[in-house]
């Protein structure tokens, strides 16, 4: 392995260990620092790692150990996830996702009790809730159908009860197109992407369901270029990611401005850690090297369907290979697990969402899905993720066979707005 590969080997890395308060310490500057100065040391360690572990290629994605942390968290959570029992449904799929990427199969017995789990989450009145008993919102209904499409087999896609599901999406549609997260509940942009996510996988779009949505989408881009929750607000990664992926859905991102969301989230990325923040001056965290990179292969879609020119290069639209650098060097848990920055402990939120940015940073390299970007061990290669609604390519194609044969549960022909 040539040492200068790396960004921490290149002579110039130390410099850009910006710390530009302008001469103004504060504590986010400080904290800034702080993370830089944390994750200096693990890139140093790693230097150090390469000059003398030679025969080793370098990094490593610790497989066996997150695939251990992932399967003792299908059976068993500590007493630390009491605080997300309204989000079970979410539970399942970070790790069902996380192990998919990884290439993990499930056994039978498994994939049927996590289906028959989330079959107890549905509400009789559609939609599903965050554990059973509870009320229907639309992230964990999100959750749970993309769960649903990663087991993959009939008895989970027959959990999905169509007709109840499009009823509930009409409950929480507003007047103006956006969609409230539950009832009574708030409206942002995660409605509108969970919304649109589970009616096109599902195959039960109507034309009134997304009336008005995209052009209310549009009205949450900010002046800096990425989107906010709702209109007025500030752009942020997770958010920005609802936006785009939502208007891919509902075929509409001609009514944004694409190259303003590009600067922005190219910004993003970090000078010297080489991950992404999710806003502007806010740290690093491993969890946005999908929401941020996730949205790099779909702003490629959208510039390449109106001028080609630009994009026929070799590599990504961002540095794939510092985000790489910043999830195997600074976000593996020792023991298994990904992590939001050094210091933190693991989640399977951040497992998940890092083991996609991976993915998203190996794959679509000059938008081309055949083409593989890999630093460090070939092991390191993860399973493909679908941009929009982030489960492997090949589970989406089978779900999406499955629910276009059946016909709308509100109208007896097939439903042709897709
Ligand atoms: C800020 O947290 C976080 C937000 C403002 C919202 C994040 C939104 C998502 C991750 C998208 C959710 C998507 C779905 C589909 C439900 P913070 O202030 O703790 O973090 P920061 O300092 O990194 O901004
Ligand atoms: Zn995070």
């Amino acid at each position: 392995m040539e040492l200068h590969n790396f960004r921490c080997c290149d002579t110039n890395f130390e410099k850009n260990n910006i710390n530009n308060d302008d001469g103004i310490s504060t504590s986010s500057s400080q904290d800034q620092v702080d993370v830089e100065e944390s994750v200096k040391k693990l890139f140093t360690n790693f230097k150090h790692r390469l000059e003398v572990d030679t025969e080793c290629i370098l990094p490593v994605l610790h497989r066996d150990e997150h695939v251990a942390f992932l399967r003792k968290g299908l059976s068993n959570l500590s007493s630390s996830y009491e605080c997300l029992d309204a989000s079970r449904p979410w539970l399942c799929y970070w790790i069902l996702h996380a192990l998919e990427l990884l290439d993990e199969p499930l056994n039978d017995e498994t994939i049927s009790q996590v289906a028959q789990f989330l079959g107890k989450c549905q509400c009789p009145d559609g939609g599903f809730a965050g554990g059973p008993g509870q009320q229907a919102h639309l992230a964990p209904t999100y959750a749970a159908v993309n769960a649903l499409c990663i087991l993959g087999t009939e008895e989970s896609f027959k959990v999905i009860d169509r007709e109840t599901l499009y009823d509930f999406l009409m409950r929480m549609r507003t007047a103006h197109g956006s969609f409230k997260m539950h009832l009574g509940g708030e409206e942002d942009i995660r409605g509108a992407y969970c919304a649109a996510s589970v009616a096109r996988l599902t195959n039960i779009i109507t034309p009134q369901l997304f009336d008005g949505t995209p052009e209310w989408i549009v009205r949450c881009q900010t002046y800096e270029g990425g989107f906010a929750g709702c209109p007025g607000m500030e752009a942020h990664g997770g958010y920005s990611f609802c936006g785009i992926a939502a208007l891919t859905l509902l075929n509409k991102t001609n009514l944004c401005d694409i190259k303003n969301l590009l600067r922005w989230t190219v910004n993003r990325q970090m000078r010297y850690e080489g991950g992404f923040q999710g806003r502007t001056n806010k740290l690093v965290d491993g969890c946005y090297s999908f929401w941020q990179g996730g949205a790099f292969p779909l702003i490629h879609m959208v510039l390449s369907m109106q001028d080609d020119s630009a994009l026929s290069a070799e590599h990504w639209l961002f540095n794939q290979k510092a985000l790489q650098e910043y999830i195997l060097v600074c976000c593996q848990y020792p023991g298994g697990g990904l992590i939001d920055k050094p210091g933190r402990m693991r989640d399977y939120y951040h497992t998940s969402y890092c083991l996609s940015g991976l993915s998203m940073a190996q794959h679509f390299a000059g938008g081309k899905l055949s083409h593989v970007y890999n630093i460090g061990h070939e092991n390191n290669i993860l399973r493909t993720t679908h941009p929009v609604y982030n489960v492997c390519v090949e589970k989406i194609v089978h779900a999406d066979l499955y629910f276009r044969q059946l016909t709308h549960p509100k109208h007896t022909e097939n439903c042709t707005d897709k």
